[in-house]
């Protein structure tokens, strides 16, 4: 194909600020709307960079999966956001340091290693659900948000501290709803002066390092390898070294930020879409219903429930956690009749992709048969990417989705969480997708009997 030199069209903007202030006041609407206007792609005018939204597939195969070494992470928008609160963990390192660091933790990652996580995950909701009341209301976002951190506190750290989750709960909520996604070359001098959301969030990025400090020391003090994430860390070895505090401490946030966040995301969005769709809820706990018959689920039985993987993938599409990544051009490089400069700045948008017409043909509409392999639709490769792709795909997937399926079916034979009538339901799009007030719902109790047949 021809390339040409010029840079693909894009939204006009204003002098100076290019299109910064279209994209801060409501990034959601500002991309979708760039996708419909200009269909492939889109040239920004951002922070003073070139930065280009690629919404094809195809995009994302390149960028993701079939070039990952021409490419590194941003540090720009969202990317300088997540350096200055994780430093130099996993999601945010690139190159050797990064591989490196990859190999050192894949262990604990892999799918019969998680696997042991299962029953953590199904007791500490149990736990849970015992202080639930039918007929109460209750934060789902902030409830799962506790569980969420319990678990991966536990589950890769061995600790379990109920009153820590509430703690640190709050402490990443001054972080990340004090983080504004800004692609301006002002944000870095915004983020020094002494407004109130700077205060809040330094204050809880303290509290969290502090937390995560006392974890390393009392683990060196202990001396022991008791076969966690943390002892794995403590014990690596890079060219004779041990790691530093301060590295290990990088790895350790990211986990337990990454671990959660989105974790906790997931599952406020699922209830939700339950409670806006009576029959796909319907459907579903009946499936719950004829294959637990009200036990807690296991691992095993995680493959004979269907429609319940169909109903998070679809999840995952409406509402992706993980909203936009970005990745920089290492050189120039030709994609789909363009030449970009080195240093490019690419944007890949799930929001935008999990929702182009052509692809999904309603994309509007949340409906799990979709995912049906064999009345479903085609999906091609690129065009779903809520955990990323390619080699820095999520390490966590296997933990996320073992955990989202495990969750979701505990909770929802016990529980129907209902939205408050009137509630304001608003995704707000920050490192990741939150729900801007909380998800707000009442629990009833959920009845005994399924009241239609599993499809
Ligand atoms: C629904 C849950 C989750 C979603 C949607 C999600 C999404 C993502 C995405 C999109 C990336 C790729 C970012 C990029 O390439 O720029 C990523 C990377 C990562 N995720 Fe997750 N994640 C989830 C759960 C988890 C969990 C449970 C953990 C840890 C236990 C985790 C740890 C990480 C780490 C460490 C990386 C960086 C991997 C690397 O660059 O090598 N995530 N995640």
């Amino acid at each position: 194909m021809k390339q040409t030199a010029t840079l693909p069209a894009g939204p006009k903007g204003l002098p100076i600020v290019g299109n910064g202030l279209q994209f801060q006041r409501d990034p959601l609407t500002f991309m979708r709307g760039t996708q419909q206007q200009f269909g492939r792609m889109a040239h920004l005018r951002l922070a003073n960079e070139t930065v280009v939204a690629f919404f094809r597939p195809e995009h994302i195969r390149y960028f993701l999966m079939e070039h990952p070494r021409n490419f590194i992470k941003p540090n720009l928008g969202n990317g300088a956001n997540l350096k200055a609160f994780l430093g130099d963990g996993l999601l945010t390192t690139d190159g050797e340091i990064h591989r490196q660091q990859r190999r050192l933790v894949q262990p604990a990652f892999h799918r019969k290693r998680v696997e042991g996580y299962a029953d953590v995950m199904v007791q500490f909701t149990q736990e849970l659900l015992e202080t639930w009341q039918a007929g109460t209301e209750i934060d789902m976002a902030q409830s799962m948000q506790q569980l969420t951190l319990r678990i991966i506190l536990k589950s890769l750290f061995n600790i379990d501290s109920p009153a820590q989750a509430i703690t640190l709960g709050h402490a990443f909520n001054d972080v990340i709803n004090n983080t504004q996604r800004r692609f301006s070359s002002l944000a870095k001098l915004e983020r020094r002066l002494p407004l109130e959301k700077n205060r809040r969030r330094e204050a809880g990025s303290r509290t969290i390092d502090d937390f995560v400090y006392a974890l390393i020391k009392q683990h060196r003090a202990e001396g022991q390898d008791v076969g966690d994430v943390l002892s794995m860390l403590l014990e690596a070895q890079d060219e004779g070294n041990t790691m530093t505090d301060k590295q290990v401490h990088d790895q350790v946030l990211t986990f337990v930020a990454a671990g959660h966040e989105t974790a906790q995301n997931t599952l406020s969005w699922t209830f939700y879409l339950l409670s806006q769709h009576p029959a796909v809820y319907d459907k579903l706990l009946a499936e719950l219903q004829t294959v637990l018959a009200g036990r807690t689920p296991t691992i095993a039985d995680l493959a004979r429930l269907p429609y319940l993987e169909w109903v998070i993938n679809e999840s995952w599409r409406c509402y992706p956690p993980a909203w936009l990544q970005g990745r920089r051009a290492l050189e120039a490089f030709d994609l789909d009749g363009y030449h970009f400069p080195a240093n490019t700045v690419a944007l890949l948008s799930q929001w935008v992709t999990h929702n182009l017409p052509d692809i999904w043909g309603d994309p509007e509409n949340f409906r799990p048969e979709r995912w049906d392999p064999v009345s479903g639709q085609k999906v091609p490769q690129g065009a779903y990417f809520p955990f990323g792709g390619g080699p820095r795909m999520c390490i966590g997937m296997p933990f996320a989705e073992m955990e989202t399926k495990l969750l979701v079916a505990s909770i929802l034979q016990r529980f129907t969480p209902r939205l408050v009538p009137g509630f304001p339901v608003v995704p707000q799009p920050r490192i990741t997708l939150r729900p801007k007030y909380g998800m707000h719902m009442i629990l009833e109790a959920t009845p005994k009997v399924a009241t239609v047949p599993v499809a």
